[in-house]
């Protein structure tokens, strides 16, 4: 078999290491795979993944795993990691990669180390995908979110995007910011209670590059001139004391009264789950875009491992 290489590096870790070129080179098999799936039935044939996650998921996992099924791979998986594989008796993520690549082709991993995936690559034989990295990364959300941007404003600069809820604790704003950056032209706003304020690592990440942004706790002052406006929940499991998050957890509700000063064409993104932040009477809103992102994500997916497993083929 001849299969093209491209330049994707052979793991996916962080939002940092994809350029331009690699997002638009995913957006365009996402498309392809999105009209013609079935083109795509054979690509993983013979090719077993292995799912890790030390941390609760329904769609970054599931996705993956339906993507691996319909490019025709195996999946394999261990229930819960952190309670049900030999993590819980002490195994170091390293010597996990060592034994888990000798099963499978390809790694997918999610857990609640800031730094588990780089750890992860150290020791692993075969590539590794980060599905979610304690409150660091989460590169494949992000690819999913800027596609769906694309998917409604055919471009990914001079765009005004607030990022709503816990900027602190999450992960998803981090990798997208990351992303986004490498654009002309955006301004990006960042709206949390002061507990939950975007990381300090991204402000100095924008400072760096000198790229625009504001931070408020007032979304209502800056609700009529953003094109994106990116809600995320407050992270509950990640607060030390309960009292901090039942301060602030329902400091940011979004209601159909607030989406309608909203620019006709700015949309609602959301990487789910949600709890309260966002209000049910939004989801039938032309703005609200959290379930397409949803469907994107197996796009995405399938992507992403159509390419990694191209350019790791030997
Ligand atoms: N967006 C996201 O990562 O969702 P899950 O935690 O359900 O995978």
């Amino acid at each position: 078999m001849n299969k093209e290489k491209n330049n994707f590096g052979r793991n996916l870790i962080t939002s940092e290491e994809l350029n331009k070129k690699n997002l638009f080179e995913i957006f365009k098999l996402s498309d392809n795979i999105r009209k013609n799936s079935l083109d795509y039935s054979n690509e993983l044939d013979g090719k077993i993944v292995a799912m890790f996650f030390h941390e609760p998921s329904t769609r970054t996992r599931l996705s993956f795993e339906s993507a691996v099924l319909r490019l025709g791979g195996e999946v394999i998986t261990t229930e819960n990691a952190k309670e049900f594989s030999s993590a819980s008796k002490g195994e170091t993520i390293e010597d996990s990669m060592k034994v888990i690549s000798a099963y499978a082709d390809f790694i997918i991993l999610r857990h609640y180390e800031d730094n588990s995936s780089e750890r992860a690559i150290t020791s692993s034989s075969v590539p590794v995908i980060n599905a979610g990295s304690g409150k660091s990364q989460h590169p494949t959300q992000s690819l999913l979110d800027s596609y769906t941007i694309y998917q409604n404003f055919g471009k990914l600069s001079n765009l005004k995007i607030a990022f709503v809820g816990d900027l602190l604790r999450g992960r998803t704003v981090d990798s997208l910011v990351q992303l986004l950056s490498k654009f002309e032209g955006n301004e990006f706003y960042f709206v949390a209670p002061s507990n939950s304020m975007v990381k300090n690592q991204i402000k100095k990440y924008l400072l760096d590059r000198n790229i625009k942004y504001t931070e408020t706790k007032d979304l209502e002052s800056i609700i009529e001139k953003i094109d994106v406006l990116y809600v995320t929940r407050i992270q509950k499991e990640r607060f030390e004391f309960l009292e901090e998050y039942e301060k602030v957890k329902n400091d940011y509700i979004l209601t159909l009264e607030i989406v309608e000063k909203m620019k006709k064409n700015a949309i609602i993104m959301h990487p789910l789950p949600r709890i309260d932040e966002i209000k049910v009477e939004v989801d039938d809103n032309h703005r609200a875009k959290y379930f397409e992102q949803v469907k994107n994500g197996l796009w995405v997916r399938m992507a992403i491992l159509k390419t990694l497993n191209d350019c790791n083929y030997e």
